[in-house]
């Protein structure tokens, strides 16, 4: 198959489809890649390193969207991106169709086949191709954390760590998830005093096994989360209720009886936030401050980091591009899990969730797979 990957358009992304380790993966396995210049500048990846690992550079996004079988991309389609897709094209990247009813008609009207990483799954009922953004989101909120508890930050001036005859900041993180047990693993790494709150008890008791002690667990519950984030200096929001919007486990009142100039990181923002008083922001201007307490609040915080996020994600998307790519539709035959990821095909929804949050009429994968 001719494979295509055009560079990212999105305002401040700089993450790429394919990164040249994945290209040359697909080079050996018989498909061509077609690179638009400059894709990879974002991540240190020059043109150079493309054609070393196989891919064939061409000048212009239409180029790429004319010739390719399949789009592999990182961000949604942008409108201009939409026009240039054609029927029975296979485009694989991240949608969030939910909340965008315009793209969903961008991608109806264009009659491709839209494969979504949001929404492929695994057998223990994950959704491993998020979890790589995850797992970066999690780090990155103590390093945020870390650098907003800063004095020139506005922050109060504390080192998480401690040092030797003075005591660590306490970390609390509230949902021990995917986010939050790569929060509370840089937390504890940093020498900070970390809790974790969940209210799922078979989850809990994984923490407690993988972090022996290093962690405290307790139970999430309104009375736990006051008593944790009042004597917190930081507090990471990691909940999910999967296709729900976050539940608020900090409310504005109890923000009077945090410390002064402590450090709210809500990672759960894409997902309308947990705290109540959180909006979102950007990487140009992270926080803002509401009743003395410093918020950090970006919805996409792996696209600060695009060269370990890029190389992260194709980890993750190798195994079912490579699918898609030496099989076609037939992949998404053969694998329930790719079949998942299915939320246009030929100008049909065949994603449930979205046509109910769209209100637009669906059909199951299987039957428009003709299965
Ligand atoms: N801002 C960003 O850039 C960014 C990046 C990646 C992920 N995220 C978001 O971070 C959030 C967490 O993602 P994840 O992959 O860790 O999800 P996950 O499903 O792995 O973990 C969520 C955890 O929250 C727990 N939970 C649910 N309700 C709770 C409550 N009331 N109190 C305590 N715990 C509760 C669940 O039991 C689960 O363990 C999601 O909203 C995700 O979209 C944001």
């Amino acid at each position: 198959m001719r494979v295509g990957v055009p560079q990212e358009i999105k305002v401040q992304e700089h993450r790429v489809g394919l990164t040249p380790m994945a290209v040359r993966e697909y080079v050996s396995h018989g498909h061509e890649v077609l690179v638009q210049s400059g894709a990879g500048a974002g991540i240190g990846a020059d043109d150079a390193a493309y054609v070393a690992a196989g891919g064939r550079i061409v000048g212009t996004a239409a180029e790429v969207f004319a010739q390719a079988d399949m789009i592999v991309k990182v961000k949604e389609p942008q409108p201009v991106e939409w026009k240039m897709l054609r029927k029975g094209q296979i485009l694989f990247t991240y949608l969030h169709l939910a909340p965008d009813p315009q793209q969903a008609h961008g991608l109806l009207e264009s009659g491709c086949i839209a494969v979504a990483y949001e929404t492929v799954t695994d057998d223990r009922g994950g959704l491993p191709l998020l979890a790589p953004m995850s797992e970066v989101a999690g780090r990155l909120a103590i390093e945020a954390a870390a650098f907003s508890l800063r004095k020139p930050a506005g922050g109060k001036g504390l080192l998480l760590g401690g040092v030797p005859g003075v005591p660590p900041a306490r970390v609390v993180v509230i949902g021990g998830g995917v986010v939050g047990t790569h929060a509370a693993r840089m937390a504890v790494g940093l020498g900070s005093e970390v809790t974790i709150l969940d209210r799922s008890l078979p989850r809990l008791r994984e923490l407690d096994d993988m972090f022996d002690g290093r962690v405290r667990t307790r139970f999430s519950s309104v009375a736990t989360v006051e008593e944790e984030i009042f004597a917190a200096d930081v507090v990471v929001g990691a909940v999910l209720i999967p296709g729900a919007s976050a539940p608020k486990v900090i409310t504005r009142a109890m923000l009077k009886h945090m410390k002064p100039r402590s450090v709210l990181v809500d990672v759960a923002i894409d997902q309308g936030g947990c705290f109540e008083t959180s909006h979102a922001t950007t990487h140009d201007e992270p926080t803002y401050v509401v009743d003395g307490i410093i918020h950090y609040c970006v919805a996409n915080m792996p696209g600060a980091v695009p060269n370990t996020s890029s190389h992260a994600l194709n980890h993750a998307t190798l195994p079912f591009g490579l699918a898609l790519a030496g099989k076609g539709e037939r992949a998404l035959v053969d694998d329930v899990h790719l079949r998942h990821g299915l939320n246009i095909h030929r100008g049909r929804v065949t994603c449930e969730p979205v046509a109910r949050a769209l209100d637009l009429p669906s059909v199951s994968a299987e039957s428009a797979l003709g299965m």
